[in-house]
C-alpha cells in the first residue's frame, strides 16, 4: 500500500528533499564565511606580537603630568600602531613599562619584563623596589639588582625615554633577550 505523504512517517516526496538538501548546504557555507574570518580574527587577537609589525619605536605612554614628584614608580601600557600584509591595527597593547621622576624633568623607563624568565616584576612600595614574582629577584628602585643571589643575571632593562612637546612622554620600547648577563634586543 502507498504511503500518504501527508501523515507523519511519511516519506519525503524528491522535491521536498531537494529543498532541504538545498537549506543544508547553504548554512553550510553560511558558517564557512563567518567562521573562517573569525578563526582568523581570533588568532591575531590572541597573537598580535608574532603576527604584526610595529609601526615605529618610540610611543607615547603618557603624559608628565601622571608621574609622581615624589619618584614612585607607575606602570603604563604600552599601545602602538600595527600592521600586518593587509590590515593597519591602531593602538594595540605590544607591553609595558615602569615609568618613574628621578628630577623635575628627568625620567627613567624601566622595562616590566624580569630578564631572568620574562616574568612580569611588581613595585613593592614597602621595599622601595622591583620583585618579580617567579623566582623572587628583587630589583632596587632604579632597576639594579638588589641581591646578587637573584637568579635574574642582569638588573631591569632601561628603555629609550623622552619628552615631547613639554608633556609628553615618549619611550623608545623594546624587547630584550632573557637569561644572559648583557643587554641585547631582540632581533
Ligand atoms: S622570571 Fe623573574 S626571577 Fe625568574
Amino acid at each position: 500500500m502507498q504511503k500518504d505523504p501527508a501523515t507523519p512517517g511519511a516519506a519525503a516526496s524528491p522535491p521536498a528533499r531537494r529543498e532541504f538538501l538545498k537549506q543544508g548546504c547553504a548554512a553550510c557555507l553560511a558558517v564557512a564565511a563567518v567562521g573562517t574570518p573569525a578563526a582568523v580574527g581570533t588568532r591575531v587577537f590572541l597573537d598580535p606580537l608574532t603576527r604584526l609589525k610595529t609601526v615605529e619605536n618610540f610611543v607615547k605612554v603618557t603624559t608628565l603630568d601622571t608621574l609622581p614628584e615624589d619618584g614612585t614608580p607607575v606602570q603604563f601600557p604600552v599601545l602602538a600602531d600595527r600592521r600586518d600584509a593587509w590590515t593597519k591595527f591602531t593602538q594595540v597593547p605590544i607591553g609595558a613599562v615602569f615609568l618613574q621622576r628621578q628630577a623635575k624633568d628627568k625620567l627613567l623607563a624601566l622595562s616590566v619584563v624580569c630578564p631572568h624568565a620574562g616574568c612580569f616584576v611588581d613595585y613593592v612600595e614597602e621595599q622601595q623596589g622591583f620583585l618579580c614574582p617567579c623566582h623572587n629577584s628583587l630589583f632596587l628602585k632604579d632597576g639594579g639588582l638588589k641581591d646578587e643571589q637573584s637568579p635574574s643575571p642582569r638588573p631591569l632593562d632601561t628603555l629609550e625615554v623622552q619628552v615631547r612637546n613639554r608633556n609628553e612622554v615618549w619611550v623608545r620600547f623594546q624587547d630584550f633577550q632573557l637569561g644572559v648577563t648583557e643587554k641585547k634586543p631582540v632581533a
